[in-house]
């Protein structure tokens, strides 16, 4: 199929943007672990543009709920990520101004381009929400959540409920475009069910409604996160999709599997979730820019986003590290006691010397910068 411009959407490239490029935005200091420059203009990795969004290379960090706050967007951002998206937030409580939702969208130290994640399943309450995170200013991309399975959620007719009803998912898309002069982003699944696969006629759905991009999670709703995700279900969709980009979503870690699901799908760009956890030095990994001295790094990065949690989120930010704590030591040989020992630590000072037996061993303490 190729690219069918859609009412009211322009069919040459847009304007760019300034999209800051890291690690120079003003006022973020630099770490010696950074990844200095993420622009990459070949290969897997090249960037591309959304609207008129400048993603300096391919690789997004999926929007991940309870683990994918400002912090850890910061410095998924600062290890090579093109693009980082906000926890899923809901549009309701978004046009009521509730404090918890709207900091969801917002983060002081927070590198563009960025997305921010709205859901929810009345076109006009979609529209207001996203009006008022454009008027806030904080973001360059409008994402609509159309495949959270989570019970609460789809109960609400919203998230993955959307594949079961295109006529309205294509209203709230017109809606939010409507509102915004932002690009408006689309995320999904390949379906309901095994025996509901949809993702064609979602994708064409969304793309005739005019988004300015489209992500797949190559799972179904059914599925939730269990089982492999299922590439060969995105086959040929980047090609379908014309010049609006596709971005693949689903069991990404390796430069193996960017390939193969470009081979398979055609997709622009890749979205990576669960691969970060643990593991935020992926991104630079993808880029090819591997880590110096990797346990002194490592232990230097951990000990960063620690930080960043304790002043975002203050005295509940121990507890909130916590999935990123076990996930960082997931390799530590004694991890199930570490575990246990951990669950009710209070103490952020214990948390960084866990980090730091891990990491650096049993070595001396290395003067760190
Ligand atoms: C803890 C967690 C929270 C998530 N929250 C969201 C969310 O808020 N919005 C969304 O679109 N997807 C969410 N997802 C799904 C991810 O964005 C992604 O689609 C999924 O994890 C598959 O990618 P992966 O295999 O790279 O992890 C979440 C996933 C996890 C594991």
């Amino acid at each position: 199929m190729t690219f069918r411009p859609v009412p009211g959407q322009a069919t040459s490239a847009p304007a760019l943007r300034p999209s800051p490029v890291l690690p120079s935005s003003p006022g973020l200091p630099h770490e010696p672990w950074e990844v200095a420059d993420s622009r990459s203009s070949s290969g897997l990795t090249a960037g591309f543009r959304i609207g008129g969004v400048e993603l300096p290379n391919s690789l997004v960090l999926a929007p991940m709920a309870g683990v994918a706050d400002g912090p850890f967007r910061a410095l998924c951002a600062r290890l090579g990520a093109g693009l980082t998206v906000s926890e899923l937030a809901n549009a309701r409580a978004l046009t009521l101004g509730s404090a918890p939702t709207v900091a969801l969208t917002r983060f002081l130290g927070q590198p563009r381009p960025f997305a921010v994640q709205i859901f929810g399943a009345d076109p006009d309450t979609m529209a207001r929400a996203a009006a008022a995170v454009e008027a806030s200013g904080v973001c360059d991309l409008i994402d609509i959540n159309m495949g959270c399975p989570v019970a609460k959620v789809v109960k609400t007719g919203a998230g993955a409920a959307m594949m079961k009803n295109p006529r309205l998912a294509g209203q709230v898309i017109d809606a939010v475009r409507k509102a915004v002069t932002l690009p408006v982003t689309v995320k999904f699944r390949l379906g309901w069910s095994s025996g509901q696969i949809t993702v064609r006629d979602f994708t064409r759905m969304a793309l005739d409604h005019g988004v300015a991009a489209v992500a797949v999670h190559a799972r179904t709703k059914e599925a939730g996160y269990s089982g492999r995700a299922q590439w060969d279900l995105l086959e040929g969709l980047g090609a379908e999709c014309g010049n609006v980009p596709f971005i693949a979503n689903g069991d990404l870690a390796t430069p193996e599997d960017l390939m193969a699901v470009r081979q398979i799908s055609g997709c622009r760009g890749f979205m990576v979730g669960r691969a970060a956890i643990g593991r935020p030095w992926v991104f630079a990994e993808l880029l090819g820019r591997s880590l110096p001295d990797e346990g002194v790094t490592r232990f230097r990065i951990f000990r960063w986003h620690l930080r960043e949690v304790l002043m975002e989120h203050g005295s509940k930010g121990v507890a909130l590290f916590r999935v990123h704590l076990f996930a960082y030591l997931r390799n530590h040989p004694g991890a199930s006691q570490l575990r246990r020992r951990m669950c009710h630590e209070r103490n952020p000072a214990a948390v960084q010397d866990a980090g730091r037996e891990f990491f650096l061993g049993g070595e001396p303490r290395p003067a760190l910068a």
